[in-house]
C-alpha cells in the first residue's frame, strides 16, 4: 500500500465575524492550499467537508461547497466529530487513498459561528455532550473543562498561575500570526484579572468563537511527489472515543481519548514522545494544553506545568507547543480547527514558519479533541 502525504495546506484568517458566506470562507483556505502546486482543482478526485451542524442555516454543506469550489461531479462526504472534525476528515481522506478509491483528496473544514451569540453558541456546544443527564444542568464546554482543571488542582497542586502561563506563551506567539484573531501579548496579571467565566477559568483562559476555514490536500506517494517538492508524510494516526457523559469518565485529570489516540499514533509512526520536534495541541482552554502535555507523554502526570515554568514548550525549548498562538490566540472555528493545526505543522516541517520556526523540525504532532474529551485525534507528520 502506498504512503500518503499532505501536498497542500491552507486556512482563512480566523475572525470574530468574517462577513462572508460559508462557501466564500472555504474558498479562502482552498486557494491557499493549492498555491504552488502542479495541479488544479480538476485533479482533486474527492472531498471531505468537516464542520459541526447547526451554526448556520445551510444543511448538507458538502454539496454546496463542492459546487462552489468546482469539484463536482467528484464525490464529496460530510464528517463531524465536533471540534476535531477536520482531523477526522484527514483520517477519512487517508483511508480513501490507502483503499485505492481516490488519488488526491481535499479535506475542507469550516465553521461560521458569528451567526449565533456567545450564549447561544455555548448552549449549542453543550449539546455536543449528553443532552438528558448533563448539558441541561449546565455542563457547557467551559464548565466541563473547569471540572478537569479543579480535579487537576486538587490532585497535583496545579494553580491558576500555571494555567495563565499557557496563555502568556500562546498570546506571545499569537502576535506574529497574521491569521490569528487575537494578536495582543497578555501578561500574567491581564489573564488572572480577566472576568471569571466558570471557576477557575477566566475569560483569557478560554478560546473565543470564530469564523474560519481550513483546507488540507492529500495524495498517494508517487502522485504526491509529482505535485510538490515538499510532501509531508502522514506517518501516524490515532483516534479514540470516550463516554459522552462526564460522569462516565474514569478520571478527570487527563483525557483518556487523547491518551489512547496518542498511543496508537506513536505506535504506527514508530516514534516516542521525545522524538517529536514540534506540536500543536488543542488548547481550547488553558487547562487543556496542560492536560495535553501529560496525555501525550511530554511530561509525567501532574508535571505538565513544569514544562512551562522551564519554558520547554517555547520555540527554543525541548518540545515547542502551539507556537502559532494556539486556539487561544487564533480563535476556534470548530470544524476548521484541526486543519489549521495541521497547516501549522506542515509549514514547520517545510521550514516555512517564518514567524516562529523550530530549527530543523522533522517530526511534528497534532492533538485535536472533540467536545469535552469525547473524541481524540492524534496525527504524526514527517518531513
Ligand atoms: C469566554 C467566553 C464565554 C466569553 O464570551 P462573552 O463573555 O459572551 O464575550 P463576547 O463574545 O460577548 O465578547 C466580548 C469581548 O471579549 C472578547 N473575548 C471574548 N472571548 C475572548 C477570549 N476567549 N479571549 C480574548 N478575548 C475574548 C471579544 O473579542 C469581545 O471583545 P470586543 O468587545 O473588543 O469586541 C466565550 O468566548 C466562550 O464561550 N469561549 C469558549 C468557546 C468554546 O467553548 N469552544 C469550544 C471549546 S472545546
Amino acid at each position: 500500500m502506498e504512503d500518503v502525504a499532505i501536498v497542500g495546506a491552507g486556512q482563512s484568517v480566523f475572525a470574530r465575524s468574517c462577513g462572508e458566506s460559508i462557501r466564500e470562507l472555504c474558498f479562502e483556505a482552498y486557494k491557499e492550499a493549492l498555491e504552488g502546486l502542479d495541479i488544479t482543482g480538476n485533479d482533486i478526485d474527492a472531498s471531505v467537508v468537516c464542520s459541526a451542524p447547526e451554526y448556520d442555516k445551510q444543511r448538507s454543506p458538502s454539496g454546496l461547497i463542492s459546487e462552489y469550489l468546482e469539484l463536482t461531479p467528484k464525490p464529496t462526504f460530510y464528517v463531524e466529530t465536533v471540534c476535531s472534525s477536520s482531523s477526522t476528515g484527514l483520517r477519512v481522506a487517508w483511508s480513501l487513498i490507502k483503499a485505492g478509491l481516490h488519488k488526491t483528496v481535499a479535506v475542507i473544514g469550516f465553521q461560521k459561528m458569528s451567526e449565533l451569540s456567545s450564549r447561544d453558541a455555548a448552549e449549542r456546544m453543550g449539546r455536543g455532550g449528553d443532552i438528558i443527564w448533563e448539558s441541561p444542568f449546565g455542563i457547557t464546554m467551559p464548565a466541563g473543562y473547569a471540572m478537569y482543571a479543579r480535579a487537576h488542582m486538587a490532585r497535583y497542586g496545579t494553580t491558576e498561575e500555571h494555567l495563565a502561563k499557557v496563555r502568556v506563551k500562546n498570546s506571545h506567539y499569537g502576535v506574529a500570526n497574521p491569521k490569528a484573531n487575537y494578536r495582543k501579548e497578555l501578561s500574567l496579571e491581564d489573564i488572572l484579572n480577566s472576568e471569571m467565566i466558570t471557576s477557575p477559568l477566566k475569560k483569557f483562559d478560554c478560546c473565543a468563537n470564530a469564523d474560519g476555514s481550513s483546507c488540507i490536500i492529500l495524495a498517494g506517494g508517487d502522485v504526491a511527489k509529482s505535485i510538490t517538492k515538499k510532501p509531508i508524510w502522514v506517518v501516524g494516526l490515532g483516534a479514540a472515543t470516550d463516554t459522552m457523559s462526564m460522569a462516565g469518565r474514569k478520571s478527570l485529570t487527563g483525557l483518556q481519548c487523547a491518551q489512547e489516540a496518542a498511543k496508537q499514533a506513536y505506535e504506527m509512526a514508530g516514534v516516542k514522545p521525545q522524538d517529536i520536534d514540534v506540536a500543536e495541541v488543542h488548547d481550547c482552554f488553558t487547562v487543556s494544553e496542560l492536560l495535553a502535555y501529560e496525555d501525550l507523554g511530554f511530561a509525567k502526570p501532574g508535571e505538565g506545568a513544569g514544562l512551562l515554568e522551564d519554558k520547554e514548550t517555547y520555540v527554543e525549548g525541548k518540545i515547542p507547543v502551539n507556537v502559532d498562538g494556539g486556539l487561544l490566540s487564533k480563535g476556534h472555528p470548530i470544524g476548521a480547527t484541526g486543519g489549521s493545526q495541521i497547516r501549522t505543522i506542515v509549514r514547520q516541517l517545510r521550514g516555512e514558519a517564518t514567524e516562529a520556526q523550530v530549527k530543523d523540525a522533522e517530526i511534528g504532532l497534532v492533538h485535536n479533541i472533540g467536545g469535552v474529551g469525547q473524541y481524540g485525534n492524534v496525527t504524526i507528520l514527517r518531513r
